[in-house]
């Protein structure tokens, strides 16, 4: 399949703070690509680089291409026409950003209006249209209703046509899900299988969200403090974690479906290091439970086998 996107040794910092460091990863047509990783790893900052939306302070190291264009080559001017067509962006708290004195539907047809020129009528028009095809029934009239007549489910449907419209080859969505009840949540995670089925389009999914991951992922990449320390298939990823962090992770997601029955929840004991204060080394050492003193000193090399990378010199389970 194809790349849509490329990024190669990633570095970011929001002036003298390394938020992101050394990030390679590709998202191909037709796969969604989970990024996982606590509150403050650098999920969003990654996202935001990847569209070229990090704001003036932000220094970007390394190479990223979205569909073959080589978005940091080119002048901001010339970005900015291409993205809406190139990244349906769904951001972090989307929902909270749609105008709420402007019914959805004309939310839907300014992008028309914006991009392709469309007649505020013809607009209005594929905004029906892009309702529609999110399932979102009744879509003449749910066009007409103002955010707050909406329910939660349907305010995202709504935020996904608004992403969708141009048919980008690239969906990019910040943990999108985060606010919803886990049956609506269920409902967005099935409907955006099935339009990426269909459309073929590329999916970057940001989530802390094991559960998530399990019911839409191709493959999973996880961030820990700036750093990605394990990329591969979600199957893999979920039966048998190479990484302890990503190991930590999956335990608190089996321990959560168990729940219910009694058993005590597992906790990643200790917390993310802020970027001002990243330990040496590999960052997780403080918090891992299978450390040694070379962990404290630099960090490891990638380990690639199939198509699997974990960054640890102890890596769990059998790397057949
Ligand atoms: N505009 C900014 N200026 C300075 N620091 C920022 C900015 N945006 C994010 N950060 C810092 O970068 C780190 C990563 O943030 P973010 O990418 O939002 O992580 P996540 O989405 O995983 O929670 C955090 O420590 C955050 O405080
Ligand atoms: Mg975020």
């Amino acid at each position: 399949m194809r790349t849509i996107v490329r990024v190669q040794d990633l570095t970011v910092a929001y002036r003298h703070l390394r938020v992101l460091k050394d990030i390679s990863l590709e998202v191909k047509a037709g796969e969604i690509l989970a990024l996982v990783g606590e509150t403050g790893s650098g999920k969003t900052t990654l996202a935001m680089a990847i569209a070229r939306l990090l704001p003036p302070g932000a220094t970007v190291r390394g190479r990223i291409e979205v569909n073959g264009h080589d978005l940091y080559a080119m002048p901001a001017a010339a970005v900015r026409p291409l993205r809406g067509r190139l990244i349906g962006l769904v951001p972090q708290e989307a929902m909270a950003a749609l105008n709420p004195v402007l019914p959805v539907g004309a939310q839907v047809a300014e992008v028309f209006q914006t991009h392709l020129g469309f007649s505020a009528s013809e607009a209005w028009a594929r905004a029906v249209e892009a309702l529609a095809r999110v399932q979102i029934p009744h879509p003449e009239r749910v066009a007409r209703l103002y955010p707050h007549q909406l329910s939660g489910g349907m305010r995202q449907r709504a935020i996904l046509a608004m992403a969708l419209a141009l048919h980008p080859p690239l969906l990019i969505a910040d943990e999108p899900t985060t606010a919803l009840d886990r049956l609506t949540q269920g409902e967005i995670l099935a409907l955006v299988r099935q339009l990426q089925a269909e459309s073929g389009m590329a999916v970057l999914w940001i989530t802390h969200d094991m559960g998530v991951v399990a019911a839409l992922a191709h493959r999973v990449a996880v961030l820990y403090a700036g750093r990605l320390v394990e990329l591969g298939p979600c199957s893999k990823i979920l039966s048998a974690p190479a990484h302890p962090y990503t190991e930590a992770l999956v335990r608190t997601y089996r321990d959560l479906i168990a729940g219910g029955r009694g058993e005590p929840f597992y906790a990643i004991p200790g917390h993310p290091p802020s970027p001002g204060q990243r330990p040496s080394g590999c960052p997780f050492h403080p918090r891992c439970p299978y450390r040694q003193d070379r962990c404290r000193e630099r960090f490891p090399e990638p380990l690639r086998w199939g198509e699997r990378m974990v960054a640890c010199y102890f890596p769990r389970g059998d790397l057949g």
